[in-house]
C-alpha cells in the first residue's frame, strides 16, 4: 500500500492527480482510512501493532503529498520566471518630455524683467470691440491707421448695424481697459496674441505683442528711455545697448517715437549692443491726452508713457531666427535646431 501511493505520488503531474491521489489514500473512503476504521474490529494486540503503523503511513502519506505540492508550486514559479525574464541592463529608450514654445518661453522673461523694473501684468481680451481697438485709442473711423492695420472682422448678423468686433490689431486696447479699471498711476506690461491679415517671412496673421504702459504725475520721456535700455540690456543679455529714438506717428501717442537698437550683422549673426547697424524694435511715445481720457484719467493731472513689442520680433532677433513663420509650424525638427526641445 504504502508502495503504491508514494509512487502515485510521485508519478502525479499536477495538483488534481494529487488531490486524486489524497482521496484514494487518505481520503474519507480511501483505502488508508478504510483500514484504520477496521482497527475497531480488532484484538487490542493486533490493534497495537496496526495502529500506529497505519498512523505513521497516514503521516507519511501526508507529508509526501504536501511536499509534493510544494514542488508543483516551485516548479510553476519557476516556469512564470522563464516566461516573464525582463532584461533590466537593455539600454532604456529616451523619454520625450515636452518643452516651452519659445514664444512662452520669451514671454515669461519679459514678465520677470519688467517684474523686476515694478510692472505688473495685465491681459485683455482677443475679441475686441471697434472702440477699444480704435475709436479709445484715437482712431475715429475714416482715420487711415485703420487700414493700415488689415484688419480681421467678426461677423455681424443682418440687421445688427453696431460696428463688427475685432480681432485685436495691437494690445493697445489693454491700455483703456486697464486704465478704465484701476485709474492712474499704474505700471503694467501687457502680454498677448494679436491678429492682422499679412503673411511673409516676418509676418504671420497671429503674432504676439506686449504693451507697456507708465501713467502717473511727472513721467517723461527720459523715463521710457531708461526702462527700455534695462529692458533690452536684461533680455538681450548685453552690458551695454544703444538706443535710437527716431521721430513717428501713432494716433494715440504724441510725441511718438520708433526706437532702434545698435546691431551689428557678421556673416548674418546679428550681434546686438555693437557695430554700426540700427534695428527697429519697438513703437512707442507719450501716451495722447485724448487716450487718457477716452480711459477716464484726467490728463491734466496724469501723464505717462506706452511702448508696443513684438515678442516673436525679439525672440528671432535674440536666438537668430530667420522666419517668423517657422514658430507656428509645430515642427519639432525646428524646435529642436533651436535647442527648444529635447
Ligand atoms: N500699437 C502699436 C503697434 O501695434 C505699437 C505702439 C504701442 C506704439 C504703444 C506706441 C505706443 O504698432
Amino acid at each position: 500500500l504504502r508502495q503504491k501511493f508514494l509512487q502515485q505520488i510521485s508519478d502525479a503531474g499536477d495538483e488534481a492527480a494529487l488531490e486524486a491521489v489524497r482521496v484514494a489514500a487518505v481520503g474519507k473512503k480511501g483505502e488508508v482510512s478504510l483500514k484504520m476504521r477496521e482497527l475497531g474490529k480488532m484484538t487490542p494486540e493486533e490493534r497495537q501493532t496496526a495502529g500506529p503503523a497505519l498512523n505513521a503511513l497516514k503521516n507519511e502519506i501526508n507529508s509526501a503529498l504536501a511536499a509534493a505540492k510544494a514542488a508543483l508550486a516551485d516548479a510553476a514559479l519557476e516556469e512564470r520566471l522563464k516566461s516573464e525574464w525582463l532584461d533590466v541592463t537593455l539600454a532604456p529608450r529616451p523619454a520625450r518630455t515636452g518643452t516651452i514654445h519659445p514664444v512662452s518661453q520669451v514671454t515669461e522673461e519679459v514678465i520677470a524683467i519688467f517684474a523686476d523694473l515694478g510692472f505688473a501684468v495685465a491681459e485683455g481680451p482677443q475679441i475686441e470691440t471697434d472702440w477699444y481697438n480704435f475709436d479709445a485709442l484715437n482712431i475715429p473711423p475714416e482715420h487711415p491707421a485703420r487700414q493700415e492695420h488689415d484688419t480681421f472682422y467678426m461677423h455681424r448678423d443682418a440687421g445688427d448695424n453696431r460696428p463688427p468686433n475685432v480681432l485685436r490689431t495691437h494690445t493697445s486696447p489693454v491700455q483703456i481697459r486697464y486704465l478704465q479699471e484701476h485709474g492712474a498711476p499704474c505700471r503694467i506690461i501687457a502680454p498677448g496674441r494679436v491678429y492682422r491679415a499679412d503673411y511673409d517671412q516676418t509676418h504671420t496673421p497671429m503674432f504676439h505683442q506686449f504693451e507697456g504702459l507708465a501713467i502717473d504725475r511727472d513721467i517723461s520721456m527720459a523715463n521710457l528711455k531708461w526702462v527700455l535700455e534695462e529692458f533690452c540690456r536684461a533680455f538681450f543679455e548685453v552690458d551695454e545697448v544703444e538706443l535710437r529714438f527716431r521721430a513717428s506717428h501713432f494716433p494715440f501717442t504724441e510725441p511718438s517715437a520708433e526706437v532702434d537698437i545698435r546691431c551689428s550683422w557678421d556673416k548674418g549673426q546679428l550681434k546686438i549692443g555693437e557695430g554700426d547697424d540700427w534695428m527697429e524694435i519697438l513703437g512707442s511715445g507719450m501716451v495722447h491726452p485724448k487716450v487718457l481720457e477716452a480711459a477716464g484719467v484726467d490728463p491734466s493731472a496724469y501723464q505717462g508713457f506706452a511702448f508696443g513689442v513684438g515678442i516673436d520680433r525679439i525672440a528671432m532677433l535674440k536666438y537668430g531666427i530667420p522666419d517668423l513663420r517657422a514658430f507656428f509650424d509645430s515642427d519639432l525638427r525646428w524646435l529642436r535646431n533651436y535647442g527648444f526641445a529635447a
